[in-house]
């Protein structure tokens, strides 16, 4: 059986566009995977602590050494990394935020980052242990940051989580993005805003049926 993760980063909600990309997305997934599964992390609705001393001691003690309080200190960690591994795709709504990534979902990344399960040295050179998984970002910016624009520099988005989920092992990386939508303070229509966002997005999670 299939299995989408469907992670959440905005605290807008109902007024998000990541929002309401990824939920068009599961959607349009839904349909295609009529006995698929959705599992859904929402990042704004978990308390995720920035990493301790204590949570970096834990992480890197042989699991078979580990006292019950460092179990326990690594139990979110687990369960981030157990819903990505379950899943065979990944839909990620991310908002820009100063120019980067939202801060949930940095947290979300230090706690499943962890070596020896998402990632290895074992063998004198880095190796991602999290292959075979399809991801979409669909990503929502105030606004335009496109390839040869002034601003394109100052995405950090795009390059970060490239470089973060390659390190890990994932390959099949699609971004989708919603740039501009500043627009709509000003009075740009909505729906009108979306309709090419949407067509791509569904198109995509179609296409993650094949
Ligand atoms: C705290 C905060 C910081 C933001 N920083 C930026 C930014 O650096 N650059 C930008 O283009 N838009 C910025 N924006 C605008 C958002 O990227 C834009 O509203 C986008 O639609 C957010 O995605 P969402 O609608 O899914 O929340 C910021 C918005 C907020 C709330």
């Amino acid at each position: 059986m299939s299995k989408l993760l469907h992670i959440d980063s905005s605290p807008l909600y109902g007024a998000s566009i990541s929002r309401e990309l990824t939920a068009a997305f599961v959607a349009e997934w839904k349909t295609a995977h009529p006995d698929g599964a959705v599992i859904e992390r929402d990042l704004n609705a978990v308390e995720i602590p920035p990493l301790t001393a204590a949570w970096a001691g834990a992480a890197y003690t042989p699991e078979e050494a580990r006292t019950e309080e460092q179990k326990q200190e690594l139990a979110l960690s687990d369960t981030f990394f157990s819903e990505l591994e379950e899943a065979d795709e990944w839909v990620i709504g991310v908002p820009m935020h100063n120019f980067g990534i939202p801060s949930v979902l940095k947290l979300w990344i230090d706690q499943f980052v962890r070596v020896g399960k998402a990632f290895t040295y074992a063998d004198g050179t880095p190796r991602g242990l999290l292959i075979g998984k399809k991801a979409t970002f669909i990503v929502a910016t105030g606004g335009v940051y496109d390839a040869g624009t002034p601003m394109a520099p100052y995405n950090h988005i795009e390059p970060y989580l490239r470089s973060i989920f390659g390190f890990l092992g994932v390959s099949d990386v699609t971004f989708l993005t919603a740039g501009g939508t500043m627009a709509l303070r000003y009075g740009a229509d909505r729906g009108e805003f979306l309709a090419p966002l949407l067509q791509a997005v569904e198109a995509r999670a179609g296409q993650a049926a094949a």
